[in-house]
């Protein structure tokens, strides 16, 4: 059966990157046998992913802190259902650390057992559909769309990498009680990274030192990751997956609030309905605004 739609890999009711997807992995992603102290970064594309990806490679490694050695965040937290030549999951190193876009229902059995620990990481979604539209129109192995109307309609329906937002984040925290789990938001990274950092170290039971502390703020915050090589997957983008034009960047704005710039009222009124409909008493609170309290 052909499950391929463009440059969708619809796999269990779930949309993955055609391009990029390891399917032997995802046919058997239930019974990927689980440490105890593995940790699963998992988001919704375009949610702070690579920003994320950054701290717990800093958080976890002292020679990325100090700048002794010279690995790409993407090789020290790998991508989970995406195929990544370097490493050999079964046979690589504790503690392992991971980033995947799975949805609830497709994470490993193993994974309920609550030892190893995932760090759920949200974004309002209006910046998430925003950052998606230039993303997909940079990256030669997304679908491009001529405007944000014809991607709404494509990012409000799901059909998109990871499928639709609602149901991502919605999934993950109806079943948080299955799993050991902490759920934190962009806009608090954005607002308080250090506070971030401290938080996300204690959930991991990472102690650092003050100067640890202080290096991975430093390191995490958006100018340097822009031109660090180490962090902004720019020799993978370049190099493997190739762009449409040589003016876009992984880390573009990394504000909260960019949709204020690109969508009419009509389309944010539709947005909202939407949101209001698919939302209704979810818990999470989300940040629109970079001047929201
Ligand atoms: P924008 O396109 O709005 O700028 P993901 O890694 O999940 O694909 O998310 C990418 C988004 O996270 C981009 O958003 C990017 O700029 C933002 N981002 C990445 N690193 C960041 C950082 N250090 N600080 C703030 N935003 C960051």
């Amino acid at each position: 059966m052909d499950n391929t739609v463009g440059n969708l890999f619809n796999f269990k009711g779930y949309n993955f990157d055609h391009s990029f997807i390891n399917i032997d992995l995802v046919e058997n992603i239930e019974d990927f046998k689980i440490r105890n102290d593995d940790v699963f970064l998992i988001t919704y594309p375009k949610s702070g992913t690579i920003w994320t990806q950054q701290i717990l490679s800093l958080i976890y490694f002292e020679g990325h802190r100090n700048r002794t050695e010279n690995i790409t965040t993407l090789n020290r937290v790998p991508f989970f259902e995406y195929v990544n030549k370097t490493s050999n999951f079964f046979e690589a190193p504790s503690p392992r650390l991971f980033t995947s876009h799975i949805p609830y229902y497709l994470a490993p059995k193993g994974l309920k057992k609550k030892k190893a620990k995932i760090l759920y990481i949200y974004r309002n979604p209006k910046d998430v559909m925003i950052s998606y539209f230039h993303f997909s129109n940079w990256l030669v192995t997304l679908e491009k769309t001529e405007n944000i109307e014809h991607f709404m309609e494509k990012f409000l329906d799901g059909k998109v990498v990871g499928s639709r937002w609602f149901d991502h984040i919605r999934g993950w925290y109806e079943h948080k009680d299955d799993f050991n789990i902490l759920f934190m938001c962009f806009e608090d990274l954005k607002k308080d990274l250090r506070n971030s950092v401290l938080k996300i170290s204690s959930f991991l039971e990472k102690e650092l030192s003050e100067e640890d502390v202080n290096a991975v703020v430093r390191q995490a915050a958006f100018q340097n990751m822009k031109s660090d090589p180490q962090a902004n997957y720019g020799d993978i983008i370049k190099n493997i997956v190739g762009t449409r034009n040589s003016e876009g960047r992984f880390l573009r704005k990394g504000t909260i609030g960019d949709w204020k710039h690109h969508l009419t009222v009509e389309q944010n009124e539709r947005f909202d309905k939407i949101f209001q409909k698919n939302m209704k008493d979810f818990p999470l609170k989300f940040i629109w605004d970079i001047n929201e309290k």
